[in-house]
């Protein structure tokens, strides 16, 4: 078996995927020693390097942008290269989170309410009279994000009308359509879902406690600031709910393989839904290796299965 592990790319996630394909490289070479297993950067070398050398499977974990939003995943179908991990259209859906929200709203799940605003309305209407109606309509405080984002880059926040605007150019600074949902209070939860068999998985919850309000870029990455606990410290009950969720929008959204949801457990038990990840962040501090490390699982050996499954489902 020729597998090739893509990490790297343009977005601003580039190190973080870095660190994941490298770590899933690693731990598919121990699990299979007799695989031909290589790393590439998606760059203008990677199509002649395919067409040159074409791996039996490849195992993208690009994030952000890209990766995660379908664009690489439409061309590995194109080029009917079997791959670990949702499809292009499934994809494309996952990375948006309003798109994402709505979906999970019609299937009867909760997740916070929120305004989505392209920068160009936020100019037509005037920024003021804009960021107003949203505070009225939401309260506050409210968390400011990118639509399509990620590792938190852009995100804030905002407790008072005052820090709005100051929060809106920040997650503009990671794309053209911001997201300003309502603040949910309570034990932050991610949660990893994979498939074997014909089975789909939820893992226990990873709970996550940052040093501040946020789990932000620096909480995330820098090993020793953050405290998790696998598995999240809720009754069974809300703990199966939380799973019920995420193996609830890996089914809806039709994402393939494996994913990871992240929501927040309020004080009732209620799971609001905030996001699901294709390309889920395996570097050592990443919650999705958390997870199957506490369940006892392998990410060698889930790799493994999830390639040698991907080959079988396209030949
Ligand atoms: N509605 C919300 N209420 C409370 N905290 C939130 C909310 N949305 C996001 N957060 C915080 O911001 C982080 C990043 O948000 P998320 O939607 O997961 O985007 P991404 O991980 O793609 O950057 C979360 O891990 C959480 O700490
Ligand atoms: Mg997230």
């Amino acid at each position: 078996m020729h597998v090739l592990v893509l990490s790297g790319g343009l977005s601003a996630e580039r190190d973080v995927s870095l660190r994941s394909g490298r770590r899933v490289a690693e731990a598919l070479r121990t699990d299979q020693p007799g695989w031909e297993v290589a790393e590439h950067d998606v760059d203008g070398l990677l199509l002649d390097r395919l067409r040159q050398h074409r791996p039996d499977c490849i195992v993208p974990l690009l994030h952000g942008a890209a990766g995660e939003d379908g664009a690489l995943r439409d061309v590995l179908e194109s080029l009917g290269i079997p791959f670990v991990g949702s499809g292009a259209a499934a994809s494309r859906l996952a990375f948006d989170k309003p798109v994402a929200k709505e979906l999970a709203v019609q299937a009867g799940l909760s997740t916070p309410p929120c305004v989505a605003m392209p920068q160009s309305t936020f100019r037509e209407l005037g920024a003021p009279a804009v960021l107003d109606a949203v505070v009225e309509q939401l309260g506050l405080p409210l968390v400011v994000k990118p639509t399509r984002g990620g590792s938190s880059l852009g995100t804030a926040i905002v407790h008072t009308a005052e820090e709005l605007p100051a929060a809106m150019v920040g997650a503009f600074a990671y794309g053209d359509v911001v997201l300003m949902e309502r603040y949910v209070s309570g034990t932050e939860v991610a949660i990893g879902v994979f498939e074997r068999d014909d089975d789909l998985l939820a893992l226990s919850g990873v709970e996550i406690v940052p040093p501040g309000e946020l789990y932000d870029y620096a909480a995330r990455y820098t090993a020793g600031t953050t405290e998790f606990f696998c598995p999240a410290r809720l009754s069974d009950e809300t703990a199966e709910r939380a799973q019920a969720v995420a193996l609830n929008v890996h089914l809806l959204l039709g994402l393939r393989d494996w994913s990871r949801t992240d929501l927040i457990v309020d004080a009732e038990g209620v799971p609001w839904f905030l996001e699901v990840n294709v390309a889920p962040g395996m570097t050592e501090t990443s919650l999705f290796p958390q997870a199957l490390g506490a369940a006892e699982e392998s990410l060698g050996a889930l790799t493994a299965e999830l390639v040698t499954a991907a080959v079988s489902r396209s030949s």
